[in-house]
């Protein structure tokens, strides 16, 4: 699709891959609306980029999903792409006391948020000729990845839910896109620098994967593999055991342990 003279709304623009889509998509020409839960963090990325739109709105509450819903029709009614990006990764070991209302925060964030996004906004985009719904999964959708084990399930089943999203719509104007992202040198993994087997070399940076995005949006790609993320397909789909027994190797020395 083409990538100039849209109005697009991103959830969580304030870092990271949400971001560097606001600045490169504004510099291509489209009107792009942010949204996140710190009002300090939006009021410094309007202060830096002054032409992108920010609106507070924390993604993992429905009643914020409907004002968000009133005032972008509302102030931005050609609105035609979503990108649902907003998300959070946590380390957690399931050995310790968890809040049954905390445990599934990633899963409320990552996957409901999208979910109850697309519910709200499809009757919306449906009216437009041309329209994209983008949803950030990442190479951990692929696989269980032990040491985060609500996010894989959290990203796994939006893979699920985008798969279906895409069948279903299939006779609309309503494009549906999966960015299937590579772990990345964002705020997101900070938390896991000095953990077991964790390898900060192997991260893309967040411009090089927004890159790629918008080249799969372009170039109509149902589904986008940037960097590692083309490996992990591959391995995930050849060598899923080996791909696991990998991935329980980070954190084993610390985080797993029967207390
Ligand atoms: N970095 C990676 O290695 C990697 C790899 C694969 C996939 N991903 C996925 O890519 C997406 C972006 O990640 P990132 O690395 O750019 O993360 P990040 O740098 O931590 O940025 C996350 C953004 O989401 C916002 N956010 C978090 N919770 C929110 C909520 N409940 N409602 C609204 N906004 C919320 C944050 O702002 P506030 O905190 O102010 O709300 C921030 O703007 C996520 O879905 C992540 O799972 C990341």
């Amino acid at each position: 699709m083409k990538l100039e003279n849209n109005t697009i709304l991103i959830t969580g623009g304030t870092g990271g891959f949400g971001l560097e889509f606001a600045s490169k998509l504004i510099a291509l020409g489209n009107t792009v609306i942010i949204t996140g839960r710190n009002a300090e963090k939006l009021q410094e990325v309007k202060t830096k980029l002054p032409a992108v739109h920010t609106i507070q709105s924390d993604v993992s509450k429905a009643e914020d999903i409907i004002s968000l819903y009133d005032v972008v029709t509302r102030q931005f009614p050609e609105l035609n792409i979503l990108i649902n990006n907003a998300g959070e990764m946590r380390k957690l070991s399931l050995h310790q006391n968890h809040d049954l209302q905390d445990i599934t925060r990633e899963i409320e964030i990552n996957l409901i948020g999208p979910i109850r996004m697309v519910q709200q906004f499809l009757p919306h985009l449906k009216t437009k000729k041309s329209a994209a719904i983008l949803n950030v999964t990442s190479g951990i959708a692929l696989m269980p990845f032990p040491i985060s084990p609500i996010y894989g399930a959290s990203k796994s089943g939006l893979r699920s839910y985008t798969k279906a999203l895409r069948v279903q719509l299939k006779n609309t104007d309503i494009k549906v896109i999966e960015l299937v992202a590579p772990g990345s040198s964002t705020p997101l993994n900070d938390k896991f620098k000095n953990e077991d087997g964790f390898s900060a070399n192997a991260l893309m940076a967040p411009d090089k994967i927004v890159d790629a995005a918008i080249k799969g949006l372009q170039n109509d790609k149902e589904e986008i593999y940037p960097g590692l993320a083309k490996l992990m397909r591959v391995m995930s789909r050849l060598a899923p055991e080996f791909m696991l027994s990998q991935a329980a190797k980070m954190g084993a020395s610390t985080m797993y342990k029967n207390q």
